[in-house]
């Protein structure tokens, strides 16, 4: 059942095109256009969406994050992510013009529909976004719009969080067809850019036997610190969960415009940081601003591990270990730049004799409060 692979992480991990590629079948015509009919929220209650929040745990926490900045950038309507174990605790603002999209895998997450429940008491409606057909969440909710990842049975999240990714960035899309904003031509052309995007996934796990020998050249490290802005951010948070849950070592994710506000004290000789780099192409301004915090950081005894994408030639100089990974829409890049993190994650429990798909103290979901 593992097809070959020695964990279900692995054969995870490399069912991500696929896992992408079938949660976009179906959801965009030829035309470009995308039909989410099975999504039953009519047209016009999502035209009088005035917030959209996000609630959800851990990895489907971080493809909030994201989708946070997509719905932002795409629709023009305010959102919020939160912590679904946070979200009922602080008496959040809510009403029939709020659209709660709750993330989650299994389904069963009891923070997550505890959450939920919270928001349609108070007359929200909510929208899943879940891996697990007839589970609980989606049951519970207004609507879904399930992921096509297939089972995933490793306890750290993969397949999931990608296609949680593609179909936040769907419901983010659609959102901005139906009302029509000003990003008009810029939808239709990242429409384009994510039906082709599993192929720049294959291209990505083509490529990992370098990361793999890093990876275990690490296994004696005890901290690895993850930078990353924007997008870039949550994947670094990402890629530090992955590693704290299955390689028990200390890693932090920070928004690298923080560093100099205090994390920058902890780095010394040799201490590993991966930074997420953004496009050149896309906002320049923080890609140069990055490029900067690479420079502080080895100037001070980081050992880099840069993940940057094709083509970006500012950050050679700067990266000890240099990641390449494919050119994409800005927002997009988590699909491609947490591929790295997941295999980094994986090897580094590997060589460090951990159980990769059962790790200490977890379980696959989270049925309590
Ligand atoms: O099933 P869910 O997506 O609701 O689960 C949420 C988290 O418990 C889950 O993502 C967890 O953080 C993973 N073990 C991370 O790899």
């Amino acid at each position: 059942e593992k097809g070959g692979y020695d964990y279900f992480m692995l054969k995870e991990i490399a069912e991500q095109p696929k896992a992408v590629a079938d949660t976009l079948l179906g959801r965009i015509d030829a035309g470009g256009t995308l039909s989410l009919d099975e999504v039953r929220i009519p047209a016009s209650v999502l035209r009088e969406i005035d917030k959209v929040v996000i609630v959800a745990c851990g990895t489907a926490y971080h493809a909030g994050l994201i989708a946070k900045l997509a719905i932002e950038h795409w629709t023009r309507i305010p959102c919020e992510t939160e912590l679904a174990s946070e979200f009922r605790y602080r008496d959040p603002i809510l009403d029939q013009r709020t659209l709660v999209v709750a993330i989650s895998q299994s389904g069963e997450t009891m923070d997550t529909l505890m959450a939920l429940r919270h928001a349609r008491e108070q007359g929200a409606k909510v929208l899943a976004v879940c891996n697990t057909n007839g589970s609980t969440i989606p049951r519970e909710s207004d609507a879904v719009l399930y992921t096509h990842a297939g089972p995933e049975v490793a306890v750290a999240s993969t397949k999931a969080f990608l296609t949680q990714l593609v179909a936040c960035y769907l419901v983010a899309l659609y959102l901005g067809q139906v009302r029509g904003t000003k990003w008009g031509d810029e939808i239709q052309a990242v429409i384009r850019e994510l039906s082709e995007i599993s192929g720049a996934v294959d291209t990505v796990l083509e490529t990992m036997e370098p990361v793999r020998a890093l990876a275990r050249s690490l296994a004696e490290k005890n901290t690895v610190l993850f930078l990353g802005r924007h997008v870039g951010y949550p994947v670094a948070l990402e890629g530090a969960l992955k590693l704290k849950e299955l390689a028990y070592m200390h890693a932090e994710g920070f928004a690298a415009g923080e560093l100099k506000h205090g994390p920058i004290a902890l780095i010394e000789d040799d201490l590993p940081v991966v930074v997420v780099v953004p496009s050149p192409r896309g906002r320049s301004v923080l890609h140069d601003k990055i490029v900067s915090n690479i420079q502080e950081i080895r100037a001070r005894g980081a050992r880099t591990i840069v993940i940057a994408e094709e083509g970006d030639e500012a950050v050679v100089p700067y990266a000890d270990h240099l990641i390449r990974i494919p050119a994409t829409p800005t927002l997009l890049q988590p699909l491609v730049a947490t591929v790295p993190l997941q295999v980094f994650a994986c090897e580094l429990a590997t060589a460090r004799g951990n159980e990769v798909d059962q790790p200490r103290n977890l379980a696959k979901s989270v049925t309590v409060e």
